[in-house]
């Protein structure tokens, strides 16, 4: 059986897009016997329940990783923001692999997907904002962050996101083993997808490509909130993993996005729409 370990009593949902919470707790009902099931039968595009389920696809990082760039076999790897748990399915089958989220709803949907895949996986319910992560210094080999760094600031009104990032960081570079080997996989804020009126995290045109300020008050206006899903661009991811520390920074272009990349190759490119930022702890 899989248990899910509480590390934090903060109950905060982030929206597994479009699953709203209520959304969430009917499928995982029916996820508890069956999760595939349970996906197929949900009211939303292919796009969606493929994004969930295809774990050969979803989780094509976990092969990256040990093709590329060599992390051997049953190392120990944190996944932080498990989300539904494709690639930490993924990862679990060739690594000893510990999963965090801070949503409990999603954490159970991973727990119930792993025990029917038969594999085995430790979950964390954490908050990683409230005090770190609940692992000593040095514990993994690689830590992988899918499409969660620009999440991180969500539920927080009041601190600057940059900063809550930043920490963010500084806290996978603490929980890294010397020589280990840290993840990023995230959208580029100057993809040129951008320029032609794609979007990444808000559904509103070019406002990644905004300066913050107008961001904000743009958003504001949409939303009723502040702008607060940073993505950077090369140069800015490149010196943020300086700033945490991590040394031989190397970028990966995953195309056409991380999300569901078709391969993942390395890259000068500075309008991608999405990289595989690579960083060591030295
Ligand atoms: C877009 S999903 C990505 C999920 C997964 N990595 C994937 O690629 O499918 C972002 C996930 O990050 C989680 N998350 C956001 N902030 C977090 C935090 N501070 N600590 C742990 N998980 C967090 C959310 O709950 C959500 O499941």
């Amino acid at each position: 059986m899989v248990m899910i370990k509480l590390r934090s009593r903060q109950n905060f949902y982030y929206e597994v897009f479009p699953l709203r919470e209520k959304e969430m707790k009917d499928l995982l009902k029916i996820a508890r016997k069956n999760w595939k099931k349970a996906v197929l039968g949900l009211k939303t595009s292919d796009y969606f329940k493929d994004f969930i389920i295809n774990e050969k696809v979803r989780g094509r990082l976990a092969e990256f990783m040990e093709k590329e760039l060599k992390i051997t076999k049953g190392s120990r790897v944190l996944d932080v923001g498990a989300g539904t748990g494709p690639l930490t399915i993924a990862l679990a089958r060739k690594f000893k692999t510990s999963s965090t989220d801070a949503n409990l709803l999603s954490l159970k949907f991973v727990k119930y997907r792993a025990e029917q895949e038969k594999v085995k996986v430790d979950l964390y319910k954490t908050d990683t904002l409230d005090g770190g992560l609940p692992f000593k210094e040095q514990s993994f080999d690689a830590i992988v962050m899918n499409g969660v760094l620009e999440w991180v600031a969500m539920g927080l009104q009041k601190e600057k996101v940059k900063e809550v990032q930043m920490k963010t960081l500084k806290e996978m570079f603490r929980v890294l083993k010397k020589n280990g080997t840290f993840i990023l996989a995230i959208e580029n804020r100057f993809a040129f997808d951008w320029f032609r009126g794609k979007t990444s995290h808000m559904p509103i045109k070019f406002i990644d490509l905004m300066p913050r300020k107008l961001a904000d008050i743009v958003c504001r206006i949409k939303t009723g909130k502040d702008f607060r899903t940073y993505i950077y661009s090369k140069f800015g991811y490149k010196k943020m993993l300086e700033d945490a520390n991590f040394k031989e920074i190397e970028f990966y272009e995953a195309f056409p996005t991380y999300q569901k990349p078709q391969w993942i190759r390395k890259t000068r490119n500075l309008f991608a729409n999405s990289y595989i930022v690579v960083g060591k702890k030295l």
